[in-house]
């Protein structure tokens, strides 16, 4: 049986959700791998959360906001952009690779290109391999 990476997608409720949301109703195909969680913003994301979901099992990790200057919240995503940046690197201390944390920009038209960058991080994370194995070589 080959492997399938658990892929988490924290979506913001204005934009990149219902870009997923589009993917599904015009049938564009995305990977089956990756389970949807609907935030109101971005930048309600923080690391605690997204160590959470490495900590239950998750393989890679998207938070998918507004474009800049769209954010709902005014600076949600701006928050987004700085939370990823130290989870990352909380995510180097813990033994995790944070190639399996992505941040982009998704807008509520752009179902297309929701599943295009779904796709893409799930041939990343598949690649990259199951996160067990980060801790696996550091023991
Ligand atoms: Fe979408 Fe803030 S409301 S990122």
């Amino acid at each position: 049986m080959s492997w399938h990476p658990k892929i988490v997608a924290f979506c913001c409720n204005w934009c990149a959700y219902a870009g997923a949301d589009l993917a599904g109703i015009s049938r564009i195909q995305y990977s089956p791998d990756i389970r949807i969680l609907r935030v109101m913003c971005s930048g309600r994301v923080d690391p605690a959360l997204v160590l959470k979901c490495y900590e239950r099992g998750a393989d890679g990790v998207m938070v998918l906001g507004c474009h800049p200057g769209d954010c709902r919240y005014i600076a949600g995503n701006e928050e987004a952009q700085r939370r990823v940046e130290t989870t990352r690197d909380l995510m180097e201390l813990l033994g995790i690779d944070p190639r399996r944390l992505l941040l982009e920009w998704i807008s509520a038209s752009e179902g297309e290109r929701f599943a295009n960058v779904a796709n893409e991080f799930v041939d990343t994370i598949t690649g990259i391999g199951p996160s067990r194995g980060d801790h696996d070589a550091d023991h």
